[in-house]
């Protein structure tokens, strides 16, 4: 390999193109920054190609698939759809693609460097770019963001093959939908890929380990999207505990604790994702990194080592892209020296995609009584809105969870937490509530659009004043 120290130096180096790493070098360029990014692949990160965008893309799919499936009820005469799986592929692509193109375009425009090798932190705040190629180079900066993001994690014993066993990278290249899966792990990502599947016209079972589906979300909405998943024919089975697998001619067969066996063509592993920090050169660096991978920061992102920051999958918070550009503005603003507030990682806006959609923000009912807070609730069902009628999709729930005053209402706002339709487009209004710290009247007192999905929220917090209109 050759060295050619060069003299190329920035204000900012990112390691990592991702939305953390990309974020960063938007929006310090956007306030003059002169940023160089290092990707060994592709700018837009797992997010962009192996993860949010194109498995929202499919789910999509499933949504068409799904609604044309039920046209009939609406008098509109669709002969039963089929699904020409090249073509769902393609489009997912095509997504993709357009994305990918618009970010290298926007980065190029706002004058980021975006040099494409492996690259290590040097002492002195230096990063070195290895490329595929074996040339090396040195860049210097004022300061390193570190944001090589995450890989998914495997299990012993499930070693992936890209045909029977698969993760989240793997799926997304599929040539074909397989008939019968078995998806490994019941969170964000085994749902929204259980439900895309069966939707298509897969025969799916949820192994999950712990005793429920979608840990750590309010039991009221994990129930929606179990009954759900049951009645669409979706076998969840928890307090699964798989051992191993036994390939056959064409699939495989997973072998269950306490469980007769069971056969699959395809094998999804769903089990979280791991930071990749081994990447960066971190030995001897000063950066301190946990045991379990992940590079350690403090309430603003910085490292053990000064101009040193860390952001996105690759430090130990919510695994979210949004969190990751979150960070990505905390760490550019204190290198321009302006007021940087931590990221209130408790109130994030989490999202998943899954049917029927889940979103929420702030604590479930659980997690506010476990904190000490005296709650109020209230659960709002989709039959009694007018626009979840209209469209033909009332499943699920809005729950809202106040602090209880003592006269019995709700004072304010600890948590919105919702299963049903576009419930990840109407979250928006519960998020800015619970982080605006706002109450239950002072919310009560805007009205929403009618008719429209946006009533429910507007509708259960309005109940928690001990008055209301439609429920
Ligand atoms: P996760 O940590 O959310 O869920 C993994 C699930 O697998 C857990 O329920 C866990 O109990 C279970 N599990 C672990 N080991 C197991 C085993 N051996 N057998 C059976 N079950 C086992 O991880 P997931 O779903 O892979 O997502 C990874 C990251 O990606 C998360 O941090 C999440 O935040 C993020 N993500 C978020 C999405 C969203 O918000 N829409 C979508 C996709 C991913």
């Amino acid at each position: 390999m050759s060295d050619a120290p060069s003299d190329d130096h920035f204000d900012l180096i990112i390691i990592g193109g991702g939305p953390a790493g990309y974020g960063a070098a938007l929006y310090g360029s956007a306030a003059g920054l002169d940023v160089a990014v290092v990707e060994k692949d592709k700018v837009g990160g797992t997010c962009l190609h192996r993860g949010c965008i194109p498995a929202k893309e499919l789910l999509e799919t499933a949504h068409v698939f799904r609604t044309v499936g039920h046209a009939a009820q609406f008098g509109v005469e669709a002969s039963a759809p089929t699904l020409a799986f090249g073509q769902t592929m393609a489009r997912k692509q095509q997504v993709v693609d357009q994305l990918f193109n618009g970010l290298s375009g926007l980065l190029k425009h706002r004058k980021v460097t975006v040099f494409s090798g492996t690259g290590t932190l040097a002492p002195d705040r230096s990063v070195r770019v290895s490329s595929s190629d074996g040339q090396a180079s040195t860049l210097t900066g004022d300061a390193v963001v570190l944001a090589s993001g995450s890989v998914p994690r495997t299990i012993p014993g499930f070693e992936v093959d890209g045909r029977v066993v698969l993760t989240s990278d793997e799926v997304f290249e599929l040539d074909h939908l397989p008939r019968k899966v078995a998806v490994i792990g019941g969170g964000a990502i085994g749902c929204e890929f259980a439900s895309m599947m069966s939707d298509l016209g897969s025969e799916v079972t949820v192994l999950e380990a712990l005793p429920q589906i979608l840990p750590g979300v309010d039991k009221d909405v994990v129930n929606v999207v179990r009954r759900s998943f049951k009645g669409r024919g979706i076998d969840v089975r928890v307090g699964a505990k798989v051992q191993g697998h036994t390939p056959g001619s064409t699939g495989t067969t997973i072998a269950i604790e306490g469980q007769d066996p069971l056969n699959v063509d395809a094998v999804v592993v769903s089990i979280g994702r791991r930071p990749l920090s081994e990447s960066l050169g971190l030995d001897g660096t000063g950066v301190a990194v946990d045991e379990r991978g992940f590079v350690q920061v403090d309430e603003l992102c910085r490292t053990s080592v000064p101009g040193v920051w860390a952001v996105g999958d690759l430090i130990a918070t919510p695994g979210l892209a949004h969190v990751g550009y979150a960070e990505a503005i905390l760490v550019v603003k204190q290198l321009l020296g302006e007021q940087a507030v931590p990221v209130d990682y408790a109130n994030v806006a989490w999202c998943i995609y899954c049917q029927p959609e889940v979103a929420f923000a702030g604590f479930s009912e659980q997690g506010a009584i476990d904190a000490g807070y005296e709650v109020v609730t209230t659960k709002h069902r989709w039959g009694g809105n007018s626009r979840a009628l209209i469209i033909g999709d009332t499943e699920g729930v809005v729950k809202v969870i106040a602090e209880k005053q003592a006269d019995g209402t709700g004072g304010r706002l600890l948590g919105v937490h919702m299963a049903g339709p576009w419930v990840t487009e109407q979250l928006g209004a519960g998020y800015l509530a619970v982080n605006w710290h706002a109450a239950v009247d002072e919310i009560a007192h805007f009205v929403q659009p009618h008719p429209s999905l946006t009533e429910s929220f507007g509708e259960a917090v309005l109940s928690l004043t001990g008055r209301s209109l439609n429920s």
